[in-house]
């Protein structure tokens, strides 16, 4: 009889066993490794099915199951950087649930009187910023809800976070959100492409990377942003959580605008359908809302479980998902010879796109997932990220199948050359830089791009064309191109030719730092060629450089420093650099030495602030010191004016105002120095 009931019971405690060490897993791979390979909703499936089964077996309970603690962003690196701090009082997570039909039985259960508050659920991580006598003295990530890291000095570089505040109580923390705004986060992950740095796959991920870096001055290069929606410690004013909210917005720190007191189920039912529409045209990340009981004494007397206030839960927005048919995977070479898998879909519509590719990634993506071609999978576009495969549907579940047939590519798919893979990399990367086609094709449409030669009238396709027609083999043939070749070929007469041709010319007169971002060597983009331009002003000059001068230049490692003494070896690489240099380009800075452009800016104070179209934040701190002017890091009567772009911080902008600091447009501002 009792065999029996074992075996009944064995898959189920096996069961709980595996899920256990599987969101553990996920816990590290999200808070630590800030790589997540769970979607957070199957993360969340998982999760409520771990719990159900706890209370089906008691006897199985375990205070270290990830049911009964927060995940943990503690990790090895951390504790070298930053102090460990323990929480006064622990830093817990929410409840939560994708279904309005359980966020209505919580409504029910509460008392008849409670009011809710309804917020937006921030998608970043959790802050605990700790104020003494008003002044800002630590700022404590979750970590393991006990204990955090203090990053206060990243925390610092976000601008509306006060460092002091007056008419405050003695002690108080205020917790709440760090984020990473859409805009700065396409912008990191351009250059970190342009850098051929992996991708952070979301903002949450990006503001996570970022706030546990060891480089403040990093930090705040890469603008995170925050709001506060908690309000904790001994004898502070106000008895509601509403208020507290309302005081510590006149207190000047960051509270959303979006907090609601709410009196009915309709009340929070239409507060959720505005906000599912609506969040999607702000510029941070949100993934649900959070329902608080807003009276402070009605939330103690509901108390906390291990992990969760009982008085609030959040209403988490599915991320819209597919399932279809992954038809087959193929391969892409890029142009620094990276091989990327590609999954190739049935189609099928997604937030309003049709969607037949995703990227697989590489090879340790299709093994964790366990993907092989014929698979049903699901595909997802959670908020504007690129579309993703999050899981497979495979009815006999033979994982273990899966695994063993799938082989990465041994060979390049485009020359057949043996792939090699970097220790250390997860990428396979064929090594026939000057024999492949899509690392040739992909070489010279890098080239002529706009921020490097800036060729007009030399697209990608005329590009593919000439490649294979054999007029283009590398960027050196670029300006052999002839009249003649030019127009004989389809679909380009005469008119593109001499287009063509006039780009080609004006290229000429690139300067030195772009035609260095343009040979396009590995790892060195656009702000690094121009930062390598300002050291070494001449193509002679760099040839020769030692690992150890180049190191010495602001963001340039020893992996950028060997790419370049390495492209400096490769007598190719030198014959085409001599042939460019006999057309006539750029190979020295003409102005370096000549002194300011003009003195237009002369004794200005500039901040800059924002995102802008047409520059780059660092391009315009190039422009106010070379005609004179200072770039500032912070708004004062001494600033002379703001040269404000999209999405200027808030804070900044009512300092500004309040101090009648004038505010410039980019527009403007080029006029200005034009
Ligand atoms: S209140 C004791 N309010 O969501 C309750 N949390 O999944 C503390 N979050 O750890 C949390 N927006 O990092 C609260 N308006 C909001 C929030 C919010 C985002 C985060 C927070 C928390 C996580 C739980």
């Amino acid at each position: 009889m009792m065999d029996l009931f074992s075996q009944i019971e064995a898959p189920e405690r096996a069961e709980i066993v595996a899920l256990r060490k599987e969101l553990e897993d996920a816990n590290y791979r999200y808070y630590v490794l800030n790589m997540p390979t769970l979607s957070d909703r199957e993360f969340d499936e998982k999760m409520r099915r771990l719990q159900d089964l706890e209370a089906l077996y008691p006897d199985m309970a375990d205070k270290n199951s990830p049911t009964q603690h927060v995940g943990s962003d503690l990790s090895a690196k951390s504790d070298k950087g930053f102090e460990q701090v323990a929480h006064r009082y622990p830093m817990l997570s929410l409840a939560n649930s994708y279904s309005l039909d359980e966020i209505q039985d919580w409504l029910r259960k509460l008392p008849a009187d409670a009011e809710i508050v309804c917020e937006l659920k921030y998608d970043g991580l959790s802050i605990s910023l700790w104020y003494e006598n008003g002044d800002l003295v630590k700022a404590v990530t979750r970590g393991d809800g006990q204990k955090g890291d203090n990053v206060i000095d990243n925390i610092k570089t976000i601008a509306s976070i006060p460092w002091h505040v007056d008419g405050v109580p003695a002690h108080f923390e205020m917790r709440g959100e760090v984020l990473m705004p859409w805009a700065s986060f396409e912008r990191l992950n351009h250059e970190r492409e342009e850098q051929e740095e992996p991708l952070f796959a979301n903002p949450r991920n990006a503001a996570s990377g970022t706030l546990k870096l060891l480089d403040p001055k990093e930090v705040k290069r890469r603008e995170l942003t925050c709001y506060l929606y908690y309000m904790l410690g001994e004898d502070l004013p106000a008895q509601t959580h509403y208020e507290r909210l309302e005081t510590a917005r006149q207190w000047g720190f960051p509270v959303s605008d979006a907090v609601k007191v709410c009196h009915s189920l309709d009340e929070v039912n239409d507060y959720i359908s505005y906000w599912d529409t609506e969040r999607k045209n702000l510029p941070v990340a949100t993934d649900g809302i959070v329902l608080k009981v807003n009276n402070l004494q009605q939330q103690q007397s509901l108390g906390y479980t291990a992990k969760t206030p009982r008085w609030a839960i959040a209403y988490k927005f599915p991320a819209e998902r597919q399932l279809t048919k992954l038809r087959q995977i193929s391969y892409q070479v890029g142009r620094t010879g990276v091989v990327t898998p590609v999954a190739n879909l049935d189609p099928i519509q997604l937030s309003g796109t049709v969607v037949q590719r995703a990227t697989l990634h590489n090879e340790d993506f299709i093994r964790s997932l366990h993907l092989r071609e014929g698979d049903m999978v699901w595909v997802e576009k959670g908020g504007e990220i690129i579309p993703k495969i999050v899981s497979v549907e495979r009815e006999n579940n033979n994982e273990s199948d899966a695994e063993t047939n799938y082989t990465f590519p041994r060979v390049c798919p485009e020359c057949g050359t043996p792939l090699v893979r970097i220790e250390g990399e997860a990428a396979w990367r064929c090594p026939n830089e000057s024999g492949c086609a899509p690392q040739q094709i992909g070489k010279i449409v890098h080239f002529v791009s706009r921020k490097a030669m800036n060729i007009d009238g030399l697209g990608e396709e005329t590009i593919d064309l000439f490649y294979r027609e054999g007029l283009l083999h590398t960027i050196a043939d670029i300006y052999s191109l002839r009249k003649e070749d030019i127009a004989r070929l389809d679909g380009l007469g005469d008119k593109s030719a001499d287009n063509m041709l006039a780009g080609i010319e004006a290229s000429k007169s690139v300067p030195w730092s772009r035609v260095l971002f343009a040979l396009g060597i590995r790892m060195v983009g656009e702000t690094t060629a121009k930062k390598i331009a300002r050291r070494f002003t001449s193509i002679e000059t760099l040839q020769w450089a030692t690992k150890e001068q180049l190191t010495a230049i602001d963001d340039v490692g020893d992996q950028i420093a060997e790419n370049i003494i390495s492209y400096f070896m490769d007598i190719k690489n030198l014959e085409i650099v001599n042939r460019l240099r006999d057309a006539g380009l750029q190979f020295e800075d003409t102005e370096a030495g000549n002194g300011p452009l003009s003195d237009k800016l002369e004794g200005k104070s500039i901040v800059i602030s924002g995102t802008f179209a047409h520059h780059s934040r660092d391009e315009y701190k190039e422009m106010i010191e070379a005609h004179g002017g200072k770039n500032v890091g912070s708004v004062s009567k001494k600033t002379s004016f703001i040269l404000a772009g999209d999405n200027m911080g808030p804070e900044k902008r009512k300092k500004a105002e309040s101090l009648g600091v004038p505010m410039i447009s980019e527009d403007e501002f080029i006029e200005m120095l034009s």
